[in-house]
């Protein structure tokens, strides 16, 4: 499949079957993490692969809503990075996150991306906050998002082109249109 036919493909898939990633494919999946391309190739990203049940069930705690159906997802890698090796260290997360997105598409299998940066775990702490002190991170690592992957037991259908918000792209000055 082309990249074009994927990203037509691609939705957020949010519920998985009990089948566990193999090995071959956790390794293709942290090699695409590591290939990301990053601002002045500082590469500020630190990534936790988590495959302990416990630890996702844990982990889909974070927050109240959006991050619930962790529970039963076979893997979850934590995107974090060290935020003192860059000041854009949330693009190059960013750009690591949907590229494991990506691959994990490529490879027949569903994810969905889990905000933790900016989002509360509850009215006193954040998101953030809470997957530190679960994991052991020090302050410094800051935690962006949790990209959840499995055997998709969903289907959903692509965008059709009438979705497509052409509206949104202007054609040389933002008065002109691009359709
Ligand atoms: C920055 C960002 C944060 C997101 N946060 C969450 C989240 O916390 N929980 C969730 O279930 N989905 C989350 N999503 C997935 C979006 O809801 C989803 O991409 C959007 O609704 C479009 O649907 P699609 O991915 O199927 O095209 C997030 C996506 C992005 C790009």
């Amino acid at each position: 499949m082309t990249m074009l036919e994927l990203i037509r493909k691609r939705r957020s898939i949010r519920t998985y079957t009990d089948e566990s990633i193999d090995r071959q494919t956790l390794e293709l999946l942290v090699e695409t993490l590591l290939r990301a391309p990053s601002s002045r190739n500082n590469r500020p990203w630190e990534f936790i692969v988590v495959d302990d049940r416990d630890l996702l069930q844990k982990l889909s705690l974070s927050k109240a809503h959006g991050s619930t159906f962790l529970k039963g997802s076979p893997l979850g890698i934590v995107v974090c990075a060290d935020s003192t090796k860059s000041d854009v260290w949330v693009e190059d997360c960013s750009i690591a996150a949907i590229l494991v997105q990506m691959t994990a598409e490529s490879l027949g299998l569903g994810s969905c991306w889990i905000q933790i940066r900016q989002r509360p775990h509850d009215a006193d702490s954040s998101a953030e906050a809470y997957v530190q002190q679960l994991l052991g991170l020090p302050e410094h690592v800051r935690v962006e998002s949790i990209i959840s992957i499995g055997h998709p037991q969903e289907r959903r259908p692509p965008l059709r082109a009438d979705e497509l918000q052409y509206d949104k792209v202007k054609h040389n000055r933002y008065d002109e249109p691009f359709s």
